[in-house]
């Protein structure tokens, strides 16, 4: 009971300040297209980027051997997971040059010109960000494929061959802190 009441005044006050929420969910995503390359891959995140299907994330993790991204919400505002204070959060710029970029920002830097950063939710299982689901294109780092957002851009990026995925996202209990690179 005792425990239960500090928990809760701790998320409380973590709320006020407006800090990413330590108490929300973590959860990894695998993307979801039949019949295509991309179904059942992982997210990763690396060089300020988010991917599916990366072998190597090269990112500073608690298990340094698991080479998938872990996530959370908070108010529509998405975080990488870790246990330090560094905070990396992700970001869309849906402008004509973006074209539905999805990028993340490590600790003070600022959100590069046109990003938003709010608007994120998990609907049905499925990561979505302003109500749609994701973009995938092959031929990224590695032969993974690079994950965007929805602008009505079929192949953003000048990418070709892209497909929309359902991100299933998948609670974790026992979510693997990171680093990501930049
Ligand atoms: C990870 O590091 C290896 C070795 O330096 C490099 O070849 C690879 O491109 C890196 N991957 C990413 C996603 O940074």
């Amino acid at each position: 009971m005792q425990i239960k009441n500090v928990v809760l005044s701790v998320s409380l006050a973590a709320t006020a300040a407006a800090l990413p929420a330590i108490e929300s969910n973590t959860f990894n995503v695998i993307t979801i297209h039949s019949g295509s390359n991309v179904q059942y891959a992982s997210f990763n995140a690396a060089k300020s980027s988010i991917f599916a299907g990366l072998s190597s994330q090269n990112a500073s993790c608690a298990r340094p051997k698991e080479q998938i991204a872990t996530f959370y919400l908070n108010n529509e505002a998405l975080y990488l997971y870790d246990e330090s204070a560094t905070p990396q959060e992700l970001y869309v710029d849906r402008s004509g040059m973006g074209q539905g970029k999805i990028g993340y920002t490590t600790g003070a830097q600022p959100a590069p010109m046109n990003a938003e950063r709010v608007g994120w939710a998990i609907k049905d299982e499925h990561l979505q960000f302003a109500g749609s689901d994701l973009i995938a294109c092959p031929n990224s780092i590695g032969g993974s494929w690079s994950i965007w957002a929805s602008t009505g851009v079929a192949h953003p990026g000048g990418n070709s061959n892209c497909v929309g995925i359902a991100a299933r996202a998948i609670e974790t209990s026992t979510p693997n802190g990171c680093l990501y690179t930049q």
